[in-house]
């Protein structure tokens, strides 16, 4: 039929990588819930550490998880390609990393090249790369003596924190901010910024290349 738009042909399945709290995780599933993330659909939420309350989270939306333990496996590799598989299951055209504290492999990354977004809590390049992760990244800023941080969504590459920007959102530092309080602020703005990103991502980008 001329015009006629199969809606559900757009709808692009994301699956979520977790680590731990997964309050950016609740902020995705909330975005998709209220209409802020259009044509999309979480899919499912794997998480390497068994304890993560993001499983939770995952859990009380509904949505399929799995923990995926990395001793099961010979190597990262394995590990990668066992969650590729789960991926396919699934049938994911989009990976989120929010808050995933492991590197990806360049079989994962080849497998969804261009197709994975992770947010990281500095205005990259700045205050990103191995180890700058957590408080660590916040307490880096302080002794900066920088006044202002925020956070960032990226592509995800071989370099670490080093993909192509999609978004950044900034928030001021007070002179006797501590790095909790720091972290509270950036989070806050992490929670708005990774919705509107991903929505931005998969309107103007995925829909548009037709992935
Ligand atoms: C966030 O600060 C995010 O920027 C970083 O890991 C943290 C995850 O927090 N990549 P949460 O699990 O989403 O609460």
């Amino acid at each position: 039929m001329d015009g006629f738009k199969n809606t559900s042909a757009l709808r692009k399945n994301i699956a979520v990588l977790v680590s731990g709290n997964g309050s950016n995780l609740n902020a995705l599933i909330n975005a998709v819930n209220t209409g802020k993330i259009v044509n999309a659909n979480i899919a499912l939420v794997i998480s390497n550490k068994k304890s993560a309350n993001a499983l939770n989270i995952a859990r009380d939306a509904k949505i399929p998880t799995f923990y995926v333990a990395r001793d099961l496996f010979n190597s990262d590799e394995e590990y990668d390609l066992f969650l590729l598989n789960k991926l396919n299951e699934y049938s994911t055209d989009l990976v989120l990393l929010a808050g995933y504290l492991r590197i990806i492999t360049p079989i994962f990354l080849k497998a969804f090249e261009n197709r994975i977004l992770n947010i990281h809590p500095s205005l990259l390049p700045d205050f990103g790369g191995k180890g700058m992760y957590g408080m660590k990244v916040h307490q880096a800023v302080l002794n900066s003596k920088s006044v202002k941080s925020g956070c960032t969504v990226h592509l995800v590459t071989e370099k670490i924190d080093g993909g192509h920007i999609l978004a950044q959102s900034s928030v001021s530092i007070m002179p006797d901010d501590s790095a909790e309080i720091l972290a509270a602020k950036v989070l806050e703005e992490e929670h708005k910024l990774y919705p509107l990103a991903v929505n931005n991502f998969i309107s103007t980008i995925m829909l548009n290349n037709n992935r």
